[in-house]
């Protein structure tokens, strides 16, 4: 029988979001103003309209302004400026977010600069993972973010342990790597030029994974009682969503591991009120 602890970021989740909504509605109270996320879509990506259509709910659940722009794929990319530019000048906006993937013919660095660092809840802009590199952390990726809040609510501590990052991207893997360095584990980065990953694996007290493969990670190459943290979120033909990690297999290894769904998702969610929060609290007060 398996006596791993599977972590619940639903739980989480909720418990930060209902601390976050006291928050917004004390802040209303006392005449302060009331924290405002931009969400901008562009195109029709059916996962990227799923993933916002939730943020614009849990906005809405926590007492926030928000304001969702859908453009067509079509749009250019001066319109997308503008309208960042616009956003970047309204008061009433604390947070701007967009969604990526971008269609491509769009520059998604020239995009992620162009939000002011102030008001850039995704924490994707040079400015705040160069402060998040420099020991300084300001607006944070929210996806990394979450994944390190899991850790603290089951009192798992990454100083002083290997912790192994599978994937390498901008939103995921790079930043968890710095979030996991932040917190005093020594942080091994995986990515698809890695000669070895199993071997890597074996040494990790912490697995991190985050590349959209389904069940990639095979149970006999984690380390016994190792803590994992999956951040993928696979659909299969028939429907089922599944991680990166072979879960079921797993179980029987591990000391602790998020599920899919019900793991890291909905900590990307709460993560990102956050920031909103602090945003607004930084630009206003
Ligand atoms: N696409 C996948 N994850 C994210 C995220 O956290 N933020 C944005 N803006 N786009 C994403």
């Amino acid at each position: 029988m398996s006596t791993a602890t599977i972590i619940n970021g639903r739980e989480v989740a909720a418990q930060l979001r209902r601390d976050i909504a006291g928050m917004v509605q004390a802040r209303i109270e006392q005449g302060r103003s009331r924290p405002g996320l931009a969400v901008v879509l562009v195109g029709e990506d059916p996962a990227s309209s799923v993933y916002v259509n939730s943020k614009i709910k849990a906005c809405e659940e926590a007492g926030f302004l928000s304001r969702s722009f859908h453009l067509a794929d079509t749009t250019a990319e001066s319109e997308l400026l503008a309208l960042i530019d616009r956003l970047n000048g309204d008061a009433s906006i604390h947070g701007i977010l967009v969604q990526l993937p971008l269609p491509e013919h769009i520059d998604v660095p020239t995009v992620v600069e162009r939000i002011s660092p102030a008001k850039d809840v995704d924490g994707f802009h040079p400015f705040n993972l160069g402060r998040l590199a420099a020991k300084t952390p300001t607006l944070r990726p929210c996806t990394p973010y979450g994944c390190m809040r899991l850790l603290d609510a089951y009192g798992i501590d990454p100083g002083g342990q290997h912790a192994v990052v599978v994937g390498a991207s901008n939103i995921v893997g790079r930043p968890a790597a710095l979030e996991l360095l932040l917190r005093g584990a020594t942080v091994t980065v995986c990515h698809v030029r890695t000669r070895d990953l199993p071997a890597e694996l074996a040494r990790a007290d912490i697995v991190l994974v985050a590349i959209g493969q389904p069940r990639f990670i095979r149970a006999e190459w984690l380390r016994p009682g190792a803590t994992v943290i999956d951040v993928g979120i696979n659909r299969l033909a028939s429907g089922k969503l599944v991680g990166d990690v072979d879960f079921d297999a797993a179980l029987d290894r591990v000391g602790a591991i998020t599920p899919v769904p019900g793991g890291v998702g909905p900590m990307t969610i709460a993560c990102l009120l956050q920031n909103t929060l602090e945003a607004c609290e930084a630009l206003d007060g």
